[in-house]
């Protein structure tokens, strides 16, 4: 046997648009790192089109990809060739198809004298065909014993509790837990996958903060500029809390609220950490959301899904959710999730807000606190764009000097002349990856190396579903408030969370957040 064992990867949905922007670079970088450790790989692009038509398309994609930019351009160049060499297309329409993988495969490990490792299926493509092809896998491209099988599945991972249910149970027929990876490409992104660390590494200092008596809210935003113009027959079915919220921003809720394992790199430990925290949220209730629908929403789907004029719909294209946790750490604290299509900027952050005076510094408190009133203590997971424009992690510098992986992460010495939540960058220890990585690379090479707490296990998904289901269930009824969308749409995230303790918002206070009743 050669080297340390062969992987064998299948892209399907090879010529979508994911593959285009993110999926191919993610496995050209896996190739480029594991390349010169020894491992070998072999790629398969595939979709139900012939050749004739899906290679062209497929090899133009593959042009565009790029090395870090620590990788000299030669090895760069020699790496792209051998991956391009090692990539080819193949239609898997049939279940014949599927055979002539399997043969293929086989045929060219023998004929190398290759071990194989492992295998690896990622299904870029729509949930509705995801029965078929894994039927098709388990019946005739399961790797011999002893290889690794990986099927990774992209969302939407359901629709309600019944039918993430229904989904899961079809995957469970075909394939093991530990062969299914969930991706929530927000888990990829270097802020959210470093809140954990963060915790464990600032144990000492956040242990006796990061609970009730001490933290105020926390704000977990995801603001966007683009619409849905494009996507509607999509956002139709599904609209914001099931496109981003359930997903992306409870995921984040759970990495700051869990309890931190022992060990973070036990995923079972992760995992069921995880699974606690979204048993304990408190149940939704109506009240506790506010719904809206950007002005030009009903005309773009009347448009684009050739409705008549008289056309309307409830769907939400904005929406703030209070959400309460029941368990001694959090008991009252407000974690207000936000998200909205066709807002005034886009950006994404998790911020941590202490209470007043919970932190002031001794020598301020004696001064005269009026006139030395302590400042906002705060940690900020920045994730991605807004007004710093990197991914950092953020802390007020009243409140500590954090410790983060040195080899990954590093202190920002020349501020940006910005100001973060009212406040100068001075005021805080602002923290960026050395290297900035795209989630999608992260993700796949955490496939690769097995690391399944970076992934929605079916259990945790079912608790996420269980837990927005009755109150997607309530808005159907309800009709969204109308906001302006684009730059007018400002004040909408500052009333949002200047009320988050409020339970039931007056049309006065709709009003002041641009959005007017139907
Ligand atoms: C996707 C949603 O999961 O995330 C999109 O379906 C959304 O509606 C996108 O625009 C945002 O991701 P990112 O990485 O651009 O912040």
């Amino acid at each position: 046997c050669k080297g340390k064992g062969h992987v064998s990867v299948i892209l399907l949905g090879a010529t979508g648009d994911l593959a285009k922007k993110y999926l191919w670079q993610g496995l050209f970088q896996l190739y480029l790192n594991e390349v010169s450790r020894g491992h070998t790989f072999s790629f398969h692009g595939a979709a139900l089109t012939p050749p004739e038509k899906a290679e062209a398309i497929m090899f133009n994609s593959l042009k565009s990809l790029s090395c870090p930019a620590d990788v000299e351009a030669d090895r760069c160049a020699l790496v792209k060739d051998q991956f391009l060499k090692l990539t080819r297309y193949r239609q898997l329409k049939t279940a014949e198809n599927y055979t002539a993988l399997q043969q293929d495969i086989l045929t060219s490990l023998a004929e190398e004298d290759l071990h194989e490792a492992g295998r690896l299926f990622y299904l870029s493509v729509p949930p509705f065909a995801y029965a078929d092809i894994a039927r098709n896998i388990n019946a005739s491209c399961r790797p011999p014993p002893g290889a690794w099988l990986r099927v990774v599945l992209e969302k939407p991972f359901g629709h309600d509790y019944g039918s993430a249910m229904q989904l899961a149970s079809d995957m469970q027929t075909f394939f093991r837990e530990e062969e299914i990876y969930r991706v929530d490409h927000y888990l990829g992104k270097q802020a959210v996958a470093q809140i954990l660390p963060f915790r464990r590494r600032n144990q000492k200092n956040l242990d006796s903060i990061w609970n009730r008596q001490h933290v105020d809210r926390v704000e977990i935003v995801m603001k966007e500029t683009v619409d849905a113009k494009g996507r509607a027959s999509f956002y139709e079915e599904y609209g914001v809390i099931r496109d981003v919220i359930q997903n992306h921003l409870t995921e984040i809720l759970t990495s700051v609220a869990m309890e931190v394992p022992n060990n973070l790199t036990s995923s079972s430990d992760v995992l069921r950490a995880k699974l606690e925290l979204l048993d304990s949220l408190h149940p939704l209730e109506g009240s506790r959301a506010i719904i809206g629908q950007y002005q030009n929403y009903v005309q773009q789907v009347r448009e684009e899904l050739e409705k008549p004029p008289h056309f309307f719909t409830k769907t939400q294209t904005f929406a703030s959710v209070l959400i309460y946790i029941d368990n001694m750490r959090w008991e009252g604290v407000p974690f207000l999730l936000v998200s909205g299509k066709d807002l005034d900027e886009r950006t994404s952050y998790v911020r941590v807000v202490f209470k007043d005076n919970a932190f002031c510094l001794q020598k301020d408190l004696a001064r005269d606190p009026v006139k030395n009133p302590c400042k906002p203590r705060q940690i900020v997971f920045h994730i991605g764009h807004g007004e710093l424009g990197f991914p950092a992690v953020l802390v007020s510098r009243n409140l500590f000097k954090p410790s983060l992986v040195p080899s990954q992460w590093q202190e920002v010495s020349e501020l940006p002349n910005v100001f973060l939540f009212g406040q100068p960058l001075s005021d805080y220890h602002v923290y960026h990856p050395i290297q900035e990585r795209e989630a999608y690379s992260i993700l796949i090479s955490n496939i690769y190396r097995g690391k399944k707490e970076s992934f929605i296990t079916t259990k945790n998904l079912l608790a996420s579903w269980k837990f927005w289901t009755p109150l997607l269930e309530e808005l159907e009824s309800t009709s969204p408030r109308v906001y302006p969308g684009g730059s007018e749409s400002g004040h909408l995230l500052d009333f949002v969370i200047e009320h988050s303790g409020l339970r039931f918002l007056t049309d006065e206070h709709l009003q002041i957040m641009g959005m007017e009743q139907k």
